[in-house]
């Protein structure tokens, strides 16, 4: 039995045909700047999310990382949401590397972060605070599109301030085919972004940052010193190159399959489900079976994560024979 694995967008395998394509990929040294794989990269995603420069980087963690640390200096802080990944799960590398204190916020229920919350914690020039430099948002958060006029308003409400703003597009590309609008359309309201070649879009590894030709350069010497200099870089960067050629149009199927996959676990006894914008379904599982949901999962070949707050991402390697069989186990154990 093939197990479906639903625990992230992660977890995909590149195709024959990105195999094939990293197989053939032209190289160089990207230290020295001359893998033209990397190049091209660089030169299609810049093009593609109407920046001048982009810089490759081995992970989403990394970027954000570069981005922040460019935008920001020591005694700086930087506006983010509370379940933001550049402030929960990355390690609080802002702080710990960077010396730039972060200022969480709550979100509100779609995900975005109230204006006046964002207005009420700018600080004003006092050397009693930190400098408020930067704003950051992420698009999905949690599977869900921040609304187009709220990205507006946002980041028109922070350069009004004076704020720098920054792009966590892990999974831009979903947001953009959830919103029907070209990734370049969200992306026009930040100084810089970064996307995740290796989620959604199924490439095995790889981010870009993208932002004006200065910021990148700048960006790039805080790679080099995080460790992020690649050198026959174009062999992965070349995955990422067949991504964009061949995986950006189907991610609309991913969402299809998500949909399917929360109408079909509607109903079950203890089971709250959310439905789902793009290709991250969540539940709230209330009940004595979470503790072996999990576990039972895995014997039906099923894997996802969470315990009360039940987790299934959709993605290039599943299909609705997975959807369906992922279903028929959680009704099984639910149900029973
Ligand atoms: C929204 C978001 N940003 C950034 C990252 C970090 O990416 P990476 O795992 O490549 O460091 C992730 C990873 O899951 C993510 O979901």
């Amino acid at each position: 039995m093939k197990t479906v694995d639903l625990r992230s967008d992660t977890v995909t395998q590149p195709t024959a045909a990105m195999r094939a394509a990293m197989n053939a990929a032209p190289l160089g040294d990207d230290v020295f700047g001359d893998d033209p794989t990397v190049n091209a990269l660089q030169q299609r995603i810049a093009q593609m999310l109407g920046k001048e420069a982009a810089l490759f980087v081995p992970s989403g963690t990394q970027s954000n990382l570069c981005a922040i640390m460019t935008h920001c200096g020591r005694g700086d802080e930087y506006i983010v949401g509370q379940f933001a990944h550049t402030y929960r799960w990355e390690g609080g590398g802002a702080a710990v590397l960077g010396s730039v204190q972060p200022q969480p916020l709550e979100h509100q229920s779609d995900g975005t972060l109230a204006l006046k919350d964002i207005e009420a914690a700018i600080k004003p020039d006092d050397a009693h605070f930190a400098r408020s430099r930067l704003l950051a948002l992420e698009n999905t958060l949690g599977g869900k599109a921040l609304p187009m006029a709220y990205t507006a308003d946002a980041t028109a409400l922070a350069r009004r301030r004076g704020l720098a703003t920054h792009l966590d597009g892990a999974r831009l590309f979903n947001a953009a085919t959830a919103l029907g609008v070209p990734a370049r359309e969200i992306a026009q309201h930040f100084d810089s972004v970064s996307v995740c070649f290796s989620k959604g879009l199924g490439a095995p590894i790889g981010s870009a940052l993208v932002g004006t030709t200065e910021f990148i350069a700048r960006a790039h010497r805080w790679r080099k010193m995080l460790g992020g200099g690649m050198r026959q870089a174009g062999v992965i960067a070349a995955g990422a190159l067949h991504a964009l050629e061949h995986h950006v149009a189907r991610l609309a199927d991913d969402h299809a399959l998500a949909k399917r996959l929360a109408e079909g676990l509607q109903g079950l006894p203890g089971l709250t489900v959310e439905a789902p914008q793009t290709n991250i379904v969540f539940a709230d599982l209330a009940g004595p079976k979470a503790a072996t949901l999990m576990p039972f999962l895995k014997s039906r070949g099923v894997l996802a994560t969470g315990l009360y707050r039940l987790r299934f991402v959709t993605h290039l390697d599943v299909d609705a024979e997975g959807v369906d069989r992922a279903i028929a186990a959680v009704r099984e154990h639910l149900a029973a």
